[in-house]
């Protein structure tokens, strides 16, 4: 990206007063082809034509030029060295009777320019006021769907066979935090909690009975299915999965990932490594992090899903082998739902990963959604980074408000002090 940024500015920095010039000529014809279809269609006059006063067409020669937009001379002025006025002229007569003659005008030829050499650097210059300064890390587009808080419907869920009261330091236990003691999974449940409260989501813990005859991570489907009976999306976290950015709404990232109205499942890429695809070649998608949303369809995935091992020819295997539940997803169910956007595959940037992973210079760094496989004790340093973030800038913010009272600036008062007032 960055080898092709400066590789565009070297080229197009060079014959700049040239490339300005032509370019000053094309936008005058761009201009001019515009605005008369559209003052033909739209207007039904010529307002900016500048033809012979004894024009057939009186129409198109009797009005003065009325709209500022429509003076050639308010063609946005280039800093150019040789503004080629005489191509304009030419260029409206012959425009005006194009007109006249031909309803649809068509694309105006002219020997004045090389069109093939000036159109990039035109381009180029048209654009150069709205592109997104390099460091500003902020670009807002209006494309999102997910516009109003989805609020309760939505549910975030923490699934465990293990959690008990019995377990010191974890959210079911009477007793209080021994913040320093904290344990991965319940750094990952509190950041879940707190999330959910941030943005008005349903939380729940909910304890699973173990699986009779396959293995533990298989409750995740069993449990999924229940939730998306009560609420109509359904966010599941692994609980050495964390979100990075507590003030980020799920909604906003729904928009960000191309979240559809009709999508039923939306999971991160795991990563770009040969064990990390199916037979078929597609890469396996990552359960430790999901966003499902309820409907028939998803119902039916759900079933297939959960039915698996014993309906789907080779799925037992998955039953008790890694990666269990996440294999039976990646390697049929998905194959079932294959309706654009059905199931949205998330990038594994976004919410697979972590920064401590290779030592963050790995693909996957989660950037979202951190998923801590390698370093489950981190849930709780990012747990820590995201709340001290979020409070020293709420703190900060409210001492620059009240800053009037709360400093006092005695820098200039000399000693002994006397009357400055605390
Ligand atoms: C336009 O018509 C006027 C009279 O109506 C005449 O004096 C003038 O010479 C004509 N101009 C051209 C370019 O034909
Ligand atoms: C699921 O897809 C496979 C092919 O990918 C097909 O053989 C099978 O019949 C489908 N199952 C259902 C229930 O649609
Ligand atoms: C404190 O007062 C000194 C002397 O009047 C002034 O130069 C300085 O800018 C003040 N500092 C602040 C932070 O207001």
């Amino acid at each position: 990206m960055r080898v092709t940024n400066q590789y565009a500015l070297g080229r197009w920095g060079t014959a700049w007063g040239f490339r300005i010039a032509a370019a000053v000529s094309i936008l005058v014809l761009f201009y001019l082809a515009l605005s008369s279809s559209l003052s033909k269609e739209l207007l039904g006059t010529g307002h900016w034509t500048a033809p012979s006063p004894n024009d057939s067409n009186s129409k198109h020669t009797a009005e003065p030029v009325s709209s500022s937009l429509a003076e050639p001379t308010q063609v946005p002025q280039l800093d150019s060295p040789a503004a080629p006025t005489s191509i304009i002229e030419v260029e409206v007569e012959a425009t005006s009777t194009a007109i006249i003659e031909q309803p649809k005008p068509t694309f105006i030829e002219s020997t004045h320019v090389n069109k093939n050499l000036d159109l990039p650097a035109l381009l180029a210059q048209l654009w150069k006021p709205k592109c997104h300064p390099l460091e500003n890390p902020v670009f807002i587009t209006n494309e999102g769907i997910w516009t109003k808080p989805l609020g309760n419907k939505v549910v975030v869920i923490d699934v465990d066979t293990r959690v008990s009261e019995d377990n010191e330091n974890t959210l079911l236990n009477p007793n209080p935090f021994d913040f320093t003691k904290l344990g991965g999974r319940t750094g990952g449940h509190l950041n879940h909690y707190l999330y959910a409260l941030i943005h008005g989501y349903d939380y729940r813990l909910i304890k699973a009975a173990d699986y009779p005859d396959r293995h533990g991570t298989w409750v995740k489907v069993s449990i999924l299915k229940e939730a998306l009976k009560t609420h109509d999306y359904v966010v599941f976290l692994d609980a050495d999965a964390v979100i990075t950015h507590l003030e980020l709404p799920v909604e906003w990232l729904m928009n960000l990932w191309n979240y559809k109205p009709h999508t039923l499942i939306a999971m991160a890429e795991d990563l770009d490594i040969p064990p990390d695809y199916d037979p078929q070649g597609k890469i396996i998608l990552n359960t430790g992090f999901l966003i499902a949303q309820a409907s028939e369809r998803t119902n039916q995935m759900m079933d297939m899903w959960e039915t698996c091992p014993e309906k789907i020819e080779g799925c037992n295997h998955w039953k008790h082998n890694w990666a269990h539940e996440q294999s039976a997803f990646s390697y049929y169910i998905r194959y079932n739902f294959t309706e654009p956007d059905e199931v949205r595959n998330i990038p594994c940037a976004h919410a697979n990963g972590n920064e401590y992973y290779e030592e963050g210079k790995g693909a996957c760094r989660g950037h979202f959604v951190s998923h801590n496989w390698q370093t489950k004790e981190k849930t709780v340093s990012i747990l820590q980074r995201s709340v001290m973030r979020m409070l020293v800038d709420r703190l900060h913010s409210h001492f620059k408000d009240e800053q009037h009272t709360l400093f006092v600036n005695g820098s200039a008062t000399p000693y002994p002090i006397q009357g400055l007032h605390i």
